[in-house]
């Protein structure tokens, strides 16, 4: 299994080997689940060669405190990856290879894109993925790069960048892994008790009963009956609860026939914040 540290060894490799090849690329900040693992396997079905990477990028945390506890599991990920396929190829860089001494973002304007949600409580959050994102797209050059839309906003962003950068990458979105109760696997369940994992399952509950609802109720009905259900629970902070156009992500006011909408949810539960999202229509 080949396994890379610094972007130049990376970039001489994938060159050498590329040719007519197509490389998919999945980047990752680590601790991998099967969300993870289900990006690599659509990526090394359509592509000669599958890169993931693995680096935990400190200009996208905020908040310092979740940077110090995010989980970091190199030795375990890269078992999993190598069960499987020793064919994928690793990229494992530390933050002096990526940002040469100087952690700073770059500052980006996705037109409006990163200022909801994500964008809102995590000031910075947006400027710092695509910041990393975009070296990681130049180190490694994919033909097409996976992401989960678990992180919907982020994977509009990067649409966006590619888009606006004119970067010569396809960017595919893949669905939401879920553990069997329902709630979407992520790194940060790790830091969960195994009791908070059991009821953090209220979260795609209430977006499932969300989406029933909005079937039926207004914008301002379904987020009602969201913030009363993490009202009620005192183990749970609800952050915001958001219906947004798919597009714009802008919010919903009032339903509109040919629009595509999307419920979007950030809870705390404890210190650990968690996401998810489901399509409305
Ligand atoms: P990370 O949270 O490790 O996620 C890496 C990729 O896996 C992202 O595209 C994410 O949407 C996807 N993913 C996470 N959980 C998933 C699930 N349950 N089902 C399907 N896909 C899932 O997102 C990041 O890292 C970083 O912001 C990154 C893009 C690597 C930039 O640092």
């Amino acid at each position: 299994m080949r396994i890379f540290n610094r972007p130049a060894d990376l970039s001489a490799y994938l060159e050498s080997v590329s040719g007519k090849n197509t490389i998919g690329f999945v980047p990752t900040m680590g601790a991998l689940h099967y969300g993870h693992l289900s990006l690599l396997s659509t990526s090394m079905k359509a592509n000669d060669i599958t890169v993931i990477s693995i680096f935990v990028n400190p200009t996208q945390f905020n908040n310092p405190e979740d940077l110090k506890n995010y989980p970091r599991t190199l030795e375990r990920d890269i078992e999993k990856i190598q069960a499987l396929s020793s064919e994928i190829i690793v990229f494992a860089p530390t933050a002096d290879d990526m940002y040469k001494g100087n952690e700073i973002s770059e500052t980006f304007d996705f037109d409006g894109l990163e200022n909801q949600m994500e964008g809102k409580f995590r000031h910075g959050h947006f400027d710092g993925v695509a910041t990393i994102v975009k070296r990681l797209f130049e180190v490694v050059k994919p033909t097409n790069a996976y992401f989960g839309e678990k992180d919907f906003q982020q994977l509009q962003i990067v649409r966006r960048l590619v888009k606006k950068y004119n970067l010569p990458v396809r960017v595919i979105g893949c669905p939401i892994f879920r553990e069997d109760n329902g709630l979407a696997m992520s790194s940060r369940n790790e830091r969960l008790s195994p009791d908070e994992r059991k009821e953090a399952s209220i979260i795609y509950k209430t977006l499932t009963t969300a989406k029933a609802r909005f079937g039926k109720q207004s914008v301002r009905q379904v987020a009602e009956f969201v913030e009363k259900a993490f009202g009620s629970n005192p183990k749970f902070r609800l952050e915001y609860f958001q219906i947004a156009d798919e597009s714009t992500l802008e919010p919903a006011i009032r339903k509109s026939k040919n629009k595509r909408y999307r419920a979007f949810i950030a809870v705390f539960v404890n210190k650990i914040r968690l996401i998810d999202t489901i399509a409305l229509n």
